[in-house]
This record gives structure tokens, C-alpha cells and sequence, in this order.
């Protein structure tokens, strides 16, 4: 689906990505962000010199590359700035510098305007917000830093296909994107998990080509086969995100992916991990705690949101058993999730009655 950003649909984003997320459609929004730098706010998050001046001078460890014909390996930000700095025909390779975390960098967070429906609706940012110590988060919900990410391209680089596990929305700040995203079915499925460079596209069915210019904003939905190719030197700014209406369906995701680890050849399996445990965590707590979900839904809430809680709650029950969840489980998961939001949920229970 594609809609400029001025158009009556995309005006309301918060129900377009519902809508566009519950049909399993990905979004195109055209001129969706700034035409200048897309969701980037200064030079930091709008150019990749920018960008990977800011990394230098921070002293960030080595990035971890892709390159092009190559094993991928760690690569300095210095070498990879002084070899994007130079011509696309006289660099020493092509590189794809994927996901530079920005969730925990207070500077890059604060020159990032991310579509302002995430803030409310998002409900990884909730458990974000909802734990008072950093530390205890990474140490819990792994990789939280890694929802937002940052990835600067070299032109000419390409992705394989693959998909990742969950929502994402993406802008991109310099340069020029191309993705191609391919309809599910068991037919691309089996492609994609045997898929070579050497194989080309053809074997996929149903593609679509998708330019990603400045100032544009890409959702895709979960479990999308998809693979990236980069005309012009690029910087992109991606985030995940979990909205209630597709809160059950990303538990079953979630619980399959568990189930069959190779399924998913997705880029990052920290991701995955912490998406999990974050899974995990929230299920343990409604399960635990119905009286939790009013916490969630309040007047402003979508009857849609309120439909998706209601939704995920039965999806738990369903997948109850192969959780593995009993009693114990349960009485522990509560105590994780006490210690980790610093909250009593007995209290919280009391309060909403
Ligand atoms: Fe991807």
C-alpha cells in the first residue's frame, strides 16, 4: 500500500499501521518524514559523515560489516568513514554497516523523530519506559538499545533475503534504498531459507520493488521476506515496534520461532532474543494478572487496542501449555517481572480495581 503522507489515510498513521499491520500489508508513506535528512534531526542522524564523525569522536568499538563478496567482519569507524569518504568506484570494498544501536545514546535519541504515534502506542517502549533502571532492563530484556538502529550503506551493497521477526519501520536520512518484498507463502519460504545470491529473484513469487527515497517511511510487518539493495551511499533509521491489535499474533510468532530456531534467518539473533524474553515477560504478566491489561487501556484507547489485549490474552491461554507455564513458572516470572519494573504487581492489581 502507498499513500503520500498528505493524503487522508496517512494522516492518521496510528490507524493506517493498524490497519496496514492487521492486513500483514507493509506501508509506504511518501514524504511520510523530512524531506531533509527523513526521520534524522542534525547532521549526526541526517549524513553518514555525520553520522560516523559522531561515532569516532564517541570512541564507539569497531562496526560490524557486511561486505560485499566478502565475510562480513568488524570494521574501525575510522577506516569505514575514510572509505566512505572516498568515491563508490575507488572504495577497497562495499560495506553495509548494519544496525549502529541508538536507543541507548541519549544524543542520536534526541536527533531522531520517530513517528509520534510509537510514543503511546508502542508497547515495546512502554516496558521500556516502565522500568526504572537501565542496567536491570539489559540485564533482563536483553537488548532493548537494539529496537532503534541505525545503518549507513555503501552503494552497490546488497542484503540477503531474509526477514526479521518482527514490525519495523524505517526512513531513510541520505541516499537511496531499494526493497524488495516478497509476498509470504510456503513457495518464497522454502526459497528464502535456501536462498544464495547466485539464485537471483526469480524463484520468488509475487515481488515488489520499493524505492525508499529521502524523507520516505517503509513499515513492513513481521516475518516479511525481504532483501536490500543500495543505488546510492545511504543512512537509514529503523525501529521496531509491537502494537496491541498485533500483540497475539506476535506471540505466536514468537512462540513458533522458539520452536523452530532456524526458521527465521534474521540478521540479528539478539533481536530475536530479546523479543522473546519480552514476549515471555508480558505474557507472564497477563496470565499472572488480568486486572494488569487496565493499565494499558485507558478512555484515549482504540477499541481496536483494547480488542488486541483482549485477543492476546486468549492467545496465552492457548499457548498456556506449551509455555511450559506452570504455577512455579508463573510465581517466578512475577518476581522477575517485580524486580525488573520495580513495581509490586499486587499494589498495581489493588490500584485498578
Ligand atoms: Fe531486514
Amino acid at each position: 500500500m502507498e499513500y503520500y503522507s498528505d493524503s487522508p489515510k496517512a494522516l492518521d498513521l496510528h490507524k493506517l499501521v493498524v490497519e496496514s499491520m492487521m492486513k500483514q500489508k507493509p506501508v509506504l508513506i511518501r514524504c511520510g518524514a523530512r524531506s531533509q535528512g527523513g526521520m534524522g534531526l542534525n547532521s549526526t542522524t541526517q549524513t553518514i559523515d555525520g553520522f560516523l564523525m559522531y561515532l569516532e569522536e564517541q570512541g564507539f568499538p569497531d562496526a560490524y560489516c557486511q561486505l560485499q563478496g566478502q565475510e562480513p567482519k568488524p570494521i574501525s569507524i575510522k577506516q569505514l568513514r575514510e572509505q566512505f569518504q572516498k568515491t563508490s568506484g575507488s572504495r577497497d570494498y562495499i560495506a553495509n554497516g548494519l544496525g549502529f544501536p541508538f536507543m541507548n545514546d541519549q544524543n542520536l535519541l534526541a536527533n531522531i523523530s520517530l513517528p509520534g504515534f510509537l510514543e503511546k502506542h508502542d508497547l515495546l517502549r512502554r516496558v521500556a519506559a516502565m522500568c526504572s533502571d537501565f542496567n536491570k532492563i539489559r540485564a533482563g530484556l536483553k537488548v532493548a538499545p537494539e529496537l532503534g538502529f541505525i545503518v549507513v550503506s555503501m552503494a552497490g551493497s546488497t542484503t540477503i533475503i531474509h526477514q526479521d521477526n518482527w514490525p519495523t519501520i524505517l526512513g531513510n536520512s541520505q541516499g537511496l534504498k531499494a526493497f524488495f518484498l516478497m509476498e509470504k507463502s510456503d513457495n518464497n519460504r522454502e526459497c528464502r531459507v535456501s536462498w544464495e545470491s547466485s539464485h537471483g529473484l526469480e524463484m520468488f513469487q509475487g515481488k515488489a520493488v520499493v524505492d525508499l527515497q529521502v524523507g520516505d517511511i517503509l513499515v513492513m510487518d513481521e516475518e516479511r521476506d525481504h532483501g536490500v539493495y543500495t543505488p546510492e551511499d545511504s543512512l537509514l533509521i529503523g525501529t521496531h515496534f509491537v502494537l496491541a491489535e498485533m500483540l497475539a499474533r506476535v506471540l505466536r510468532t514468537s512462540m513458533f520461532h522458539k520452536n523452530n530456531p532456524d526458521y527465521a534467518n534474521d540478521p540479528s539473533p539478539r533481536v530475536r532474543e530479546y523479543f522473546q524474553n519480552f514476549i515471555e515477560v508480558l505474557n507472564f504478566s497477563y496470565i499472572a494478572n488480568y486486572k494488569l491489561t487496565k493499565t494499558y487501556i485507558n478512555q484515549d484507547s482504540r477499541p481496536s487496542e483494547a480488542w488486541g489485549f483482549w485477543d492476546y490474552l486468549e492467545a496465552c491461554y492457548d499457548l498456556r501449555k506449551e509455555w511450559g507455564m506452570t504455577v512455579k513458572k508463573i510465581k517466578e516470572a512475577k518476581a522477575h517481572l517485580e524486580s525488573l519494573f520495580g513495581l509490586d504487581l499486587a499494589e498495581l492489581s489493588q490500584s485498578n480495581r
